[in-house]
């Protein structure tokens, strides 16, 4: 008897050509739209699926029967050794183990603390454009703007004195440089998280009115879970809304219509905050989970073991969810429950933070700059194509 099954479609690598840099690969909509569970074939040679689809993923990321698990893991975009979950690293656990810790940072992120930042991170604003125009054009808004406004709004988190601020800063900038070996990159990565275990014990001796300071009287926490906490901080925080900053603002100047509806009318930031978050979604490799058992979703086998990931911006630009998905409307956002900050029960938990710092930081360049534009041809901005968050390296700006 011959066997009528059909083959099952190869595994292939994830796509990562962009022809557009606001628009997902082109290959990420065609997935999505012939077979919106795919499959992958990750790097390290495991083969597990790529999900493109806005209803799925979302089931998906709803679904406890797929871990987060670190020591589970497979990345579409590098083979790192397996290791096991590093203490209080939470965003790589699973429930009931999870809880605990995003419950304690949770209970830190008080809406008086948010009301508190908000403030400081207008002053940080200001007082980066007031330097960048010192500076003078061309500058790079990366550098004097997207990069150090997240880095100064984690120094107000974990109570970073302000002598230290500098030499944090150039660090965690230094953490997300486009051309390092991996010998400086793990040099870095040793300053960072020793200057981060001595802030620890300096916390611990004498806490102050930060959440990190909070998180150590609060709970019995050890160093290493501590540690894991601030590291996640600091991962989780700075990359991210570093790119949106940088992205965004490209995307703006690319957009001169919806930049010119904005400047015109700067009530419309809530919504351009979501609708750029939305047309980005900047997390684009990293959303990464394990079957623990055999699952059926969406009609499709998903076998115990097998990783799977989800692509965000397939999902953000789903035509079944978004009535117009390719375009960019920062006047009617069409942006109601995208899925730029996850979902379920690792759904990001800075995002009124992250959302507090865009709305104050586009709106401050936009405000100040009239005249501002991009120095180079779009073809020239150096993008991170090949990095789990995408964004640009360099974003080269006259005013
Ligand atoms: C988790 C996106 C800014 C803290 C996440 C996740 C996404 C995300 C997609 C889910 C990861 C997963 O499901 O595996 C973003 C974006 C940001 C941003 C697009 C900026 C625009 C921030 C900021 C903070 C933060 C400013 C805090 C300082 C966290 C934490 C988690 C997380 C702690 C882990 C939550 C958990 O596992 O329960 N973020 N994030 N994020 N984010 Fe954000």
């Amino acid at each position: 008897m011959t066997d009528t099954t059909p083959a099952e479609p190869a595994a292939r690598p994830i796509p990562t050509e962009r022809r557009c840099p606001f628009d997902p690969p082109e290959e990420v909509g065609r997935l999505r739209a012939e077979q919106p569970i795919s499959r992958l074939a990750y790097p390290d040679g495991a083969q597990g699926w790529l999900v493109t689809e806005y209803a799925t993923a979302r089931r998906l990321l709803a679904d406890s029967r797929f871990s987060s698990r670190l020591e589970l893991q497979h990345s579409p975009i590098r083979t790192p050794e397996p290791e096991p979950t590093p203490p209080g690293m939470f965003i790589f656990m699973d429930p009931p183990e999870h809880t605990r810790y995003r419950k304690l940072l949770t209970g830190q992120f008080t809406l008086r603390r948010m009301r508190q930042l908000e403030p400081r991170i207008a002053e940080f604003a200001e007082g980066l454009l007031d330097e960048m125009e010192r500076h003078g054009a061309p500058a790079d808004l990366v550098r004097h703007f997207a990069l150090p406004l997240p880095s100064l709004v984690i120094c107000e988190l974990l109570g970073i004195p302000s002598e230290q601020r500098e030499f944090f800063q150039h660090y965690t900038a230094e953490m997300v440089r486009p051309d390092l070996s991996p010998e400086q990159s793990a040099e870095i990565d040793r300053v960072v998280f020793g200057f981060l275990g001595e802030l620890v014990a300096r916390k611990r001796a004498a806490p102050t009115d930060d959440i990190l300071s909070g998180l150590l009287v609060e709970d019995e926490l050890s160093d290493d879970e501590a540690m894991g906490m601030v590291t996640i901080l600091l991962v989780a925080g700075h990359e991210t809304t570093a790119n949106m900053l940088g992205l965004g603002t490209f995307a703006l100047l690319e957009h001169p219509e919806q930049l010119a509806a904005l400047r015109a009318d700067p009530g419309l930031i809530d919504g351009a905050v979501e609708e750029l978050l939305r047309y980005l979604s900047i997390v684009q490799y990293e959303i990464n989970r394990t079957a623990l058992e055999d699952v059926e979703l969406d009609g499709q086998l998903i076998r115990a073991g097998e990783p799977v990931t989800v692509s965000l911006p397939g999902a953000n630009r789903d035509p079944a969810r978004f009535d117009r998905p390719d375009e960019l409307d920062v006047t009617a956002s069409q942006a109601r429950q995208h899925l730029a900050f996850g979902h379920g029960v690792h759904q990001c938990l800075g995002q009124q933070l992250a959302r507090a710092e865009m709305r104050i930081g586009y709106a401050a360049l936009v405000r100040r700059f009239p005249g501002l534009r991009l120095e180079v041809a779009r073809e020239d901005v150096p993008m991170r194509t090949d990095r789990g968050i995408y964004g640009v390296h360099q974003l080269p700006i006259s005013w």
